[in-house]
This record gives C-alpha cells, sequence and structure tokens, in this order.
C-alpha cells in the first residue's frame, strides 16, 4: 500500500541515530521495526521505545522480512560492507554521510544498489535542510536567473568534540573533510547544479594533539559556470552560529555562556576516555540534544544569482532582488528532517530517487579528496566523477 508507513530497521544506533531520532518520532511516513547493533543496551532502549526486534548482525536484520529500507548509521569506514550487506538483501537503503571514505568503497556501493535494483539515498546531509531546498526550487524556477556564485561559511567546535581514534585519522576518513566537508559540499553542489569542475584548495591541520585537517578553504568552479568559495573552521574559536541568529547548526537556541565548553571537556582526557565520553552522547545514555526551535543549518550561504543574491538562514531565506528586498519564512516541520523521509518515501513507495543518490555521495566524495589532494600537492584538481541534480520521473 503506498500510503501505509515505510518499515525501516536502523543499523547502528549511535550519536547519528540520535539526532534522527526527532524525526522518526514525529513523523507518521516511518515505522522503525528492526535494528542492528552491538551493543546489548542500546538493542534493549530500542526495544523498549518502538518494539521492534534487535540483532547482532547487520545480515540477520537486512533478512527480516518486515524491513523495506534500512538506515546505516555506523562509522563511515563501515558504510561499504553494510551497504553491500543490505543491498544483497534487495532492500532500499539511506546511508549516513560521506558514502565511504575511499572511492574504491563509494563504485562498490553504488554498483550494488545499481545491481540489486535498490535505492541508495546518502544522507541526512544539510543538503535536506529546507531553506536549502527551497533555494534550489527558487533556481530552478528561473525567477532570478542563473546562479553565478556561492559563499559557504563554517567556524564551529567540530574538532573538539568528544571523537574515536580514528575520527582524528585522516586516512581512515577522520577531520573535517569527510565529516563537515561533505555537508558544504553537497550544499553548494545543490544549489550550482552538481557537475563541479575542478577545486584548488588549502587546509590546516594545527593542532598537534589532534593531527587532522580542522581547517580548509576550497575555490569549486562548475559546468554550468558557477564558482563557489567554501571554508571551514573547527577549531572552536569564532562561532559563525552569531551569523545565524543565534540559531545552532540543530536548529536549537545557541547558549553564549558555553563558550568554550567542548575545549574544556576535553582537557586532560586520553583517547580512550574520550572515545567513553562520545558514548554519552548515543542512544540509551539518556542524552539527547535540545528540541530544536528552527530549521538546522550549516553555517552562512549566499547564492549571487542574476537578479538577486538568497542569504540562507534558519527561518527562511531573504531575497535581495534589483528592486526591492523580501524574506521567506519557512517554519520548522513538526519532524525537523521531514525532507529526509520525503526522499526515503518517494523512492521506496513511488520509486522516485532524490539528486542525493550513491552517486551523488561519490561526486562529493571525490570532491573531498579533491581538496586534500590539491592542498597537498599545491595544484588545482580536474573531477571527473560528478554528476547532475538529476530527480527521476515516476517509474512505477
Ligand atoms: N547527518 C548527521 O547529522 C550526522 C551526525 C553525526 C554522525 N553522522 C554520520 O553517522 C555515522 C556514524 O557516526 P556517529 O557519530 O553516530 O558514530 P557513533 O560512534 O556515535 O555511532 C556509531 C554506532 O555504530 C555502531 N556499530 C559499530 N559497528 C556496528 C555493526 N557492525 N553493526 C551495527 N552497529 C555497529 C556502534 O555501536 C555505534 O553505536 C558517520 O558516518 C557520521 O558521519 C551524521
Amino acid at each position: 500500500m503506498t500510503s501505509e508507513p515505510v518499515r525501516i530497521g536502523v543499523v547502528g544506533l549511535g550519536r547519528a541515530f540520535v539526532l534522527m531520532l526527532p524525526t522518526f518520532r514525529n513523523d507518521p511516513r516511518v515505522k522503525l521495526v528492526a535494528a542492528a547493533a552491538p551493543r546489548e543496551e542500546s538493542r534493549a532502549a530500542f526495544n523498549a521505545e518502538f518494539g521492534g526486534r534487535g540483532y547482532a548482525s547487520v545480515e540477520e536484520m537486512a533478512a527480516d522480512p518486515e524491513v523495506e529500507a534500512v538506515y546505516i548509521a555506523t562509522p563511515h569506514q563501515m558504510h561499504a560492507d553494510h551497504v553491500a550487506a543490505v543491498a544483497a538483501a534487495g532492500k532500499h537503503i539511506l546511508v549516513d554521510k560521506p558514502l565511504a571514505v575511499t572511492l574504491e568503497d563509494a563504485d562498490k556501493m553504488v554498483k550494488a544498489a545499481n545491481c540489486a535494483g535498490v535505492h541508495l539515498i546518502v544522507g541526512p546531509s544539510h543538503s535536506f535542510d529546507a531553506p536549502v531546498v527551497r533555494a534550489r526550487a527558487i533556481i530552478e524556477s528561473g525567477e532570478f536567473g542563473a546562479v553565478r556564485m556561492v559563499q559557504a561559511f563554517n567556524y564551529t567546535d567540530f574538532l573538539y568534540r568528544p571523537r574515536r581514534p580514528e575520527e582524528l585519522r585522516t586516512e581512515e576518513g577522520g577531520g573535517v573533510l569527510f565529516s563537515q566537508g561533505v555537508h558544504q559540499i553537497d550544499i553548494v553542489r545543490l544549489l550550482c547544479g552538481g557537475r563541479a569542475r575542478s577545486i584548488t584548495a588549502m587546509t590546516g591541520a594545527w593542532d598537534p594533539q589532534r593531527p587532522t585537517e580542522g581547517a580548509y578553504s576550497a575555490l569549486m568552479d562548475f559546468e554550468d559556470g558557477a564558482f563557489a568559495t567554501l571554508t571551514y573552521s573547527g577549531y572552536a574559536h569564532f562561532d559563525s552560529d552569531i551569523w545565524m541568529d543565534n540559531v545552532a547548526e540543530l536548529g536549537g537556541a545557541k547558549d553564549p555562556k558555553k563558550y568554550g565548553a567542548a575545549r574544556r571537556a576535553l582537557q586532560n582526557l586520553h583517547p580512550e576516555a574520550e572515545a567513553k565520553l562520545k558514548t554519552t552522547r548515543t542512544y540509551g545514555a539518556d542524552t539527547v540534544p535540545p528540541a530544536a526551535e528552527n530549521n538546522e543549518h550549516f553555517g552562512p550561504i549566499i547564492v549571487m544569482c542574476d537578479r538577486a543574491d538568497l542569504r540562507l538562514r534558519p527561518g527562511g531565506i531573504d531575497v535581495f532582488g534589483d528592486a526591492k528586498r523580501h524574506s521567506i519564512d519557512i517554519p520548522l516541520a513538526d519532524a525537523p528532517r521531514r525532507t529526509v523521509i520525503d526522499a526515503l518515501q518517494a523512492a521506496v513507495r513511488h520509486d522516485i530517487a532524490p539528486p542525493q543518490t550513491g552517486e551523488w555521495g561519490r561526486a562529493s566524495l571525490e570532491v573531498c579528496h579533491a581538496i586534500l589532494q590539491s592542498a597537498e600537492t599545491g595544484q588545482k584538481i580536474t573531477l571527473t566523477r560528478q554528476c547532475g541534480v538529476v530527480v527521476q520521473e515516476e517509474t512505477l
């Protein structure tokens, strides 16, 4: 039945799952029916909240006949194996960003989903944020002409949030590129038509205690002629949320009294204790982020079109036209990441793929690697694995 909730199995009940909870709890178009997780406590918490079945392995869960689609929220480096297992069972997939760490894994994942005939959606990423989706619709309408230039900018405390050790090793997917850059890249690609042409970039890895990239600046140009600058710092000093109406990334109010809290919490912690601290932010540990009052965001974004500049902010979009300026309000939906469920439901029930397919995730991953490569070699890197913003026609 097309109106029935999509029955979801979850792999990985960690931090990413916690961040999806307000959406899963508040969107009647989905129902959580099973989970695979190694920790007994989190399986028990899942069972207490959602009923359903807990499994110790992904393969067993994917074989559960009630499961129609699987949300994979395990560490990046496990995504490839987990996508392969779920695709082999013929279930649709929502895999959290980034698609993978290596492009070889990304190729295998795209192939596995295509061979199995299942949808592979990469998300949530901030390209699903409601103001970004609306900005894309405005651009597609042609009302203000072509996109010429985009600026995306974000200063956060990312590098000082509690981490598993591999999250601080670039070659294993650590640092700001794979976890944070990919959000910004997804947003910019969506706004500029998807097909980036080249990257020139520099990165910074300036804290010897956390020796992975904590910052970058990149210049990206597109086949359609637009270009974009992307700047990110996770060094926990300036916080660009003050330029986003004091709204934090997840849509909650920013508390200025908490300045410096991220660095303070890590003081004198050795890596094991830090990884343990991370698990206090996991499912079943009773730490749920404060309820969002606004849409999520990923820092200031300005889109310059021929006849207007668009400023994206948590509450909507400010349009600075030739003769007048106006604002479009975008209220928060009951399910904060409603657009992710829109995509999942359209894929599972109507066979319509969103822009953020496996191919899309691979193209954004290519940009992450190109930023690292450009910074290392001092060269401009030509991109070869890009794809456009294709929204498939309904095929059912
Ligand atoms: N979109 C977002 O807002 C967002 C936010 C945070 C993390 N993420 C992404 O989610 C992924 C996970 O990151 P995280 O911060 O939640 O990590 P985490 O360590 O908090 O959670 C990972 C979970 O996976 C579980 N796990 C490990 N091996 C497993 C296996 N074989 N089967 C089932 N479960 C297994 C762990 O027990 C843990 O609970 C990463 O790819 C990250 O980029 C996305």
